[in-house]
């Protein structure tokens, strides 16, 4: 998929995934998307993991409160961030996972998959019910969760503010 058309037609998807499976070399062209993200002086702060053990999912799921969309996921991508400073007292790890979670949509989109950004609802406990599951040590954070698969009945993009309601050349408003 060309990667203007890709931007469009991504969308979130919180529905039930087909029992489809997914090919790890798959999962790896999209983490390595991940990957492949910009990161505050290059620190390279987020860590992945893969989930694509059904048992694994499955916990997971549970701590989500069985969301259709984890229970019925293909795989999962659970994003690890490293919080320690990148530049004097600056960290970057969040904007570093962002940009890694928004390459990977995008690599999950141009596969033909669906996906839906998790964060906020499963920041604190949840997080780190998830980050227990998967051997995140201690000191690193478990910030987003990607569950994947073949959406059963696909979505569409939300509707966005016009480009004159949002960006202007040279001088906010104009
Ligand atoms: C920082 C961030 C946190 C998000 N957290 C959640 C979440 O916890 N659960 C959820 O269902 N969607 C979550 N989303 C997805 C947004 O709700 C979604 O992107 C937004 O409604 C726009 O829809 P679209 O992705 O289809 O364009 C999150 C997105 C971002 C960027």
């Amino acid at each position: 998929m060309e990667l203007f058309e890709t931007i469009v037609k991504r969308y979130s998807y919180r529905g039930v995934f087909l029992d489809k499976k997914i090919p790890q070399a798959d999962l790896r062209k999209i983490v390595q998307a991940g990957i492949d993200a910009p990161t505050g002086c290059n620190a390279q702060s987020v860590s992945f993991v893969i989930v694509d053990d059904p048992s694994t999912i499955q916990a997971i799921a549970k701590e989500t409160g069985d969301k259709q969309v984890c229970k019925t996921a293909q795989a999962m991508i659970v994003c690890v961030c490293d919080k320690t400073l990148a530049y004097g007292n600056l960290s970057f790890f969040i904007e570093d996972c962002a940009a890694a979670t928004q390459n990977m949509l995008l690599a999950i989109t141009a596969l033909g998959y669906a996906t839906v950004w998790i964060d906020g609802a499963i920041r604190g406990t949840v997080a780190a019910k998830i980050a227990e599951i998967i051997s995140v040590p201690k000191d690193k954070e478990v910030r987003i969760l990607l569950p994947i698969g073949v959406p059963e009945t696909p979505g569409k993009p939300n509707v966005k503010k016009t480009f004159e309601q949002r960006a202007w050349f040279n001088r906010y408003g104009d």
